[in-house]
């Protein structure tokens, strides 16, 4: 990665935290029992991608930080409320996330599903509660619509985690599991995009292109995912390494193998490089976000 897109990345990776901060009830106000759930799920140590991914994409289109920082902290609050659900019990059951115990383990069930509950309504909350010019105000809406359908049951993030729960045990085509990831994974990771891009000013023939981008990029991470849980370690990942084979999960390399997952993951990310080339932006971040997404080792 290019040394200023490492600046840029650790810059804006404490503006999100301290942003996170701000936003979010202190861990003593009450009830004190959630917000100390909430703050223990934000504040685990997430790689913090899909916030990055909307600074980046803000940068490139000169959007304006007092609307920027909010919705990419809310897209954060968004996939930390995913985790949370994602690992109770009822779903994956999973013991350990972001290298603590999960949420559910630590405060019980009925607070974990509250506090997913807490983190997304306080998302549009924080959304809604940005101080806009008549000019930002419509932009804002688009950018809260954009959100909710990526977090919703139509091609969005809660869609996709039915039809992951509805296939297990079944037997899984490549183009059924494409569409679980596009759908559970790469919606949240499109919108952290695209509305990065809405928050400033840009011409439709450039969020075609950027559009693109975001697509291949959400398939990208949810590949990588599946690949990662294969060839990495417990300690590295923060969560169970080899648990999607342990409960026979449809996954990319349980499908097509582990090196067919690696060449699909490099062909998705030359098309995505492509789409951004075609943008006469400073998209240097963008392009090495993608590069790390396609390389990381946790
Ligand atoms: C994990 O996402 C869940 C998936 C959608 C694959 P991340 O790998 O971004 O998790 P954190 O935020 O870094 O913990
Ligand atoms: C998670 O997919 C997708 C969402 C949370 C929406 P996984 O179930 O593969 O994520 P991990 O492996 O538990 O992080
Ligand atoms: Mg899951
Ligand atoms: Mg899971
Ligand atoms: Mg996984």
């Amino acid at each position: 990665m290019r040394p200023s897109s490492k600046a840029f990345l650790d810059r804006r990776r404490s503006d999100v935290e301290r942003e996170l901060d701000r936003l979010l009830p202190p861990a003593s106000s009450d009830p004190a029992e959630i917000h100390r759930a909430m703050r223990y799920s934000l504040f685990a140590g997430g790689k913090r991608i899909r916030p990055l991914l909307t600074l980046a994409a803000g940068e490139a289109f000169d959007a304006d930080d007092h609307v920027l920082l909010p919705v990419a902290c809310a897209m954060e609050m968004i996939h930390t409320y995913s985790l949370v659900h994602d690992d109770l019990p009822a779903m994956d059951d999973d013991d350990l996330r972001r290298g603590r115990p999960t949420c559910h383990k630590v405060f019980g069930e009925a607070i974990a599903i509250l506090t997913g509950d807490a983190l997304l309504t306080l998302a549009f909350e924080s959304l809604a509660a940005v101080p806009l010019t008549p000019e930002e105000a419509p932009r804002m809406v688009h950018i809260i619509r954009e959100i909710a359908a990526a977090a919703g049951t139509r091609e969005g993030m809660v869609g996709g985690q039915v039809l992951d729960m509805l296939s297990q045990g079944t037997k899984v085509t490549p183009e059924e599991l494409e569409q679980i990831h596009r759908w559970k994974t790469g919606a949240l990771i499109r919108a952290s995009i695209l509305t990065g891009a809405m928050a400033g000013r840009s011409q439709p023939e450039e969020m075609d292109h950027l559009n693109r981008y975001a697509i291949n990029l959400g398939l990208v991470f949810q590949i990588v995912d599946d690949v990662l849980d294969v060839t990495s370690t417990t300690e590295r990942l923060g969560k169970t390494a080899g648990k999607d084979q342990s409960v026979a999960k449809a996954t990319y390399p349980s499908i097509v193998g582990i090196d067919e997952s690696r060449r699909i993951v490099t062909r998705l990310v030359e098309d995505a490089l492509k789409s951004l080339s075609r943008l006469d932006r400073s998209t240097g971040v963008l392009v090495d976000l993608a590069e790390y997404l396609a390389s990381r080792r946790a």
